[in-house]
């Protein structure tokens, strides 16, 4: 059973609890002329995701499957969407359409390059190249400039979450990853010599809104949010590490 909550207009959070995991998987649903569920999640979740949009919209009216990188609880149930909507296509970064969308996927992706907006209605939406932000080659991130929301995947995910917007989540995200309830979560996310950089533009989009995939989201100054996290993955995982012993 899924919890849906609006954090922002005709943006909706659609919250599924996975007890084995210990963590909250969250899709989430723009309602408009052409709605768009971003992540796909995973097949073991797609009925109950499934009732859960059929709540907010015709499921084959949706018309984009949009995702981070290519990961089970990002596009798992991918092909299971698009046989439910014969009008969606996945919506993918380049690196993300040439390395697996474009071989996985029943249909082609719409393939935005960096920076590319495309506009569903009345929602324009940014795609964002993050190389390795969360993680992977591939990954990109999502942004709604009309309620300007930033669609994170991974970036600040935390454990065991039941409010659906709360004003920690920095802190129990950062708590994950330097210990975390069932272990550290610092392999989770790389420190490249790009990492800075990308968490500067996103926080340049200056987000109201941080939509995160593993716990509760975030309504405030995004982009404080988002350089103090990056603070703490440099210190956590990155150069300013003390030191690489015993990990
Ligand atoms: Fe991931
Ligand atoms: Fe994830």
């Amino acid at each position: 059973m899924s919890r849906i909550d609006e954090i922002a207009a005709d943006v909706f959070r659609i919250s599924t609890y996975v007890e084995a995991a210990g963590l909250q998987f969250n899709q989430f649903l723009i309602r408009d002329d052409e709605p768009l569920l971003y992540h796909a999640g995973q097949n073991a979740l797609f009925a109950d995701v499934l009732d859960a949009v059929t709540s907010l919209v015709d499921p084959g009216t949706l018309r984009w499957i949009g995702f981070s990188h290519f990961e089970a609880d990002e596009c798992g149930a991918l092909n299971r969407w698009l046989a439910a909507a014969p009008n969606a296509l996945p919506l993918a970064g380049l690196v993300a359409a040439r390395t697996s969308i474009d071989d996985f996927a029943a249909r082609a992706p719409r393939v935005l390059a960096d920076d590319e907006v495309v506009g569903i209605g009345r929602h324009r939406l940014r795609l964002v190249a993050t190389p390795h932000v969360p993680h992977n080659w591939e990954a990109s991130l999502l942004f709604d400039e009309t309620e300007r929301v930033l669609f994170c995947s991974d970036v600040l995910a935390q454990h065991g979450r039941t409010a659906p917007v709360a004003a920690d989540v920095l802190e129990h995200a950062v708590r994950g990853l330097e210990q975390g309830e069932r272990g550290p979560m610092r392999h989770a996310i790389p420190y490249t010599g790009d990492t800075q950089a990308t968490f500067e533009r996103l926080a340049d989009l200056g987000p109201a809104t941080l939509a995160i995939m593993h716990g509760a989201s975030y309504q405030g100054d995004g982009a404080a949010v988002l350089r103090a996290y990056d603070r703490a993955l440099a210190r956590v995982v990155g150069p300013e590490r003390p030191s690489a012993a015993g990990r």
